[in-house]
């Protein structure tokens, strides 16, 4: 029979976060829709953003297991493919095609490989890859950056940290994402009055900017340990100052989660003395961007650590934080887990399909459970595997989850 399709007007389940994120917010939340065939099989449109370097290969990955985990829980999903970054470049000449926003802007959630490579490095900045990402993020208004970092204990050795120092670090980094001195202005290079070049950046917020992403984290520790530590530079900075203020002030609404200060500086050395200590950390885009890094190492590597950038009404944005990697791409070397847990995000975050999302989280554990590593993770004793074994071995993962169940 012809899977017809037909509008449903069912809202899609947006976490606990957004839900009250939007109860606070002054606008009407406008929630999204998705389609159900006749088979009542839902279907979302999903757009992936490929990339550069080993983009390509982490999201071809991700895709199929995406597809698999959806159809044993009556999801479909259309997917469409579209350029960004350095691969964008070389097809139109800008880093962020206008139809890429659309394409974004229409969908029900954007998945991301990576971008950038030493082909565009030189480029002006306009002309960056990186600018197109970060454009991207502002076009999608995704305030909100969640950054998990968990040590699994299959592969606490792959940390650099001592063992008795990583076991069992499960923290979460929330990042402002489309503010401070990423965006804010005036910013340039020019020429003062001596005849000497400067450069200049401004780190800015407004009172709003820092309750809406305050809110996301205490509703976020609320719902793991109940600490939240918001990290700022507010012995020197003024805008941290204001951010410190805002985010003590909210502490009232939320009793249950227990609030703690610190300066940046002291935090980037207690993310290496004691991470167990912290749950979830709030902080704005630079600190965020420098301290998710950091937060990464300790669990053995970048290529293991998802992200998922939620707006308060459209479409997330779904990435793993590792870069493009050009000296291993086409290799089959990467480690495609992050983007793969960063699927699960989108089914979590992005869709509310939470079951979906499990499915994925346990099938990547079910492959770490075999042995399988790729080369970044890889010690004694383990498989050694390349990018597409690694799928391969988590889409079995996901399959056999479907034999325990029948
Ligand atoms: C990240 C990256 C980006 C950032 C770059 C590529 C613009 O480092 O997502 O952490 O600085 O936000
Ligand atoms: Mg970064």
């Amino acid at each position: 029979m012809a899977a017809a399709l037909q509008t449903n007007i069912r809202p899609v389940k947006f976490p606990a976060t957004f839900r009250a994120l939007t109860k606070q917010s002054p606008a009407p939340f406008r929630v999204r829709c998705c389609a159900v065939n006749s088979a009542g099989k839902k279907r979302y449109n999903i757009t992936l953003l490929p990339g550069d370097g080993i983009g390509p290969e982490v999201i071809s990955i991700a895709k199929n297991v995406l597809q698999k985990a959806g159809s044993l829980e009556g999801v479909e999903f259309s997917f469409r493919e579209m350029p960004v970054g350095g691969a964008a470049l070389d097809l139109v000449g800008v880093p962020l095609p206008e139809e890429t926003v659309s394409a974004a802007k229409d969908s029900d959630a954007v998945l991301l490989g990576a971008i950038g490579g030493y082909k565009w490095d030189k480029n002006e900045k306009h002309l960056k890859p990186e600018t197109g990402l970060l454009q991207l993020r502002a076009a999608l208004k995704v305030f909100a950056n969640l950054r998990p970092a968990t040590v699994l204990p299959q592969l606490v050795d792959a940390s650099t940290l001592k063992r008795e120092v990583a076991e069992g670090v499960d923290l979460m980094v929330v990042r402002e994402l489309t503010g401070g001195i990423y965006f804010g202005v005036p910013r340039g290079i020019k020429t003062n009055e001596n005849g000497e070049e400067v450069g200049f950046n401004t780190e800015v917020y407004a009172a709003h900017e820092i309750d809406r992403i305050a809110r996301v984290a205490f509703e976020t520790a609320r719902k793991r340990r109940g600490k939240l530590c918001s990290v700022d530079k507010a012995n020197v900075l003024e805008a941290s100052i204001l951010w410190r203020r805002r985010v003590a002030a909210l502490a009232a609404e939320y009793p249950d989660v227990e609030l703690s200060h610190m300066y940046v500086d002291n935090a980037a050395m207690q993310l290496v003395r004691d991470p167990k200590q912290f749950d979830t950390i709030v902080t704005n885009n630079i600190f965020g961007d420098i301290l998710s890094d950091e937060a990464s190492m300790i669990t053995g590597s970048i290529g293991m650590l998802p992200s998922a950038s939620l707006s308060d009404s459209g479409p997330g944005l779904f990435e793993p934080i590792h870069g493009s990697a050009p000296d291993i791409a086409g290799q089959d070397k990467a480690n495609p887990l992050a983007t793969i847990l960063s699927a699960a995000m989108l089914l979590k975050y992005g869709l509310g399909e939470e079951k979906a999302a499990k499915r994925i989280e346990d099938a990547v554990l079910g492959a770490l459970n075999k042995g399988f590593r790729t080369g970044d993770i890889y010690s004694n004793g383990t498989k050694l595997v390349g990018c597409k074994e690694m799928g391969e071995e988590v889409l079995k993962s996901v399959d056999s989850q479907v034999h325990a169940s029948v």
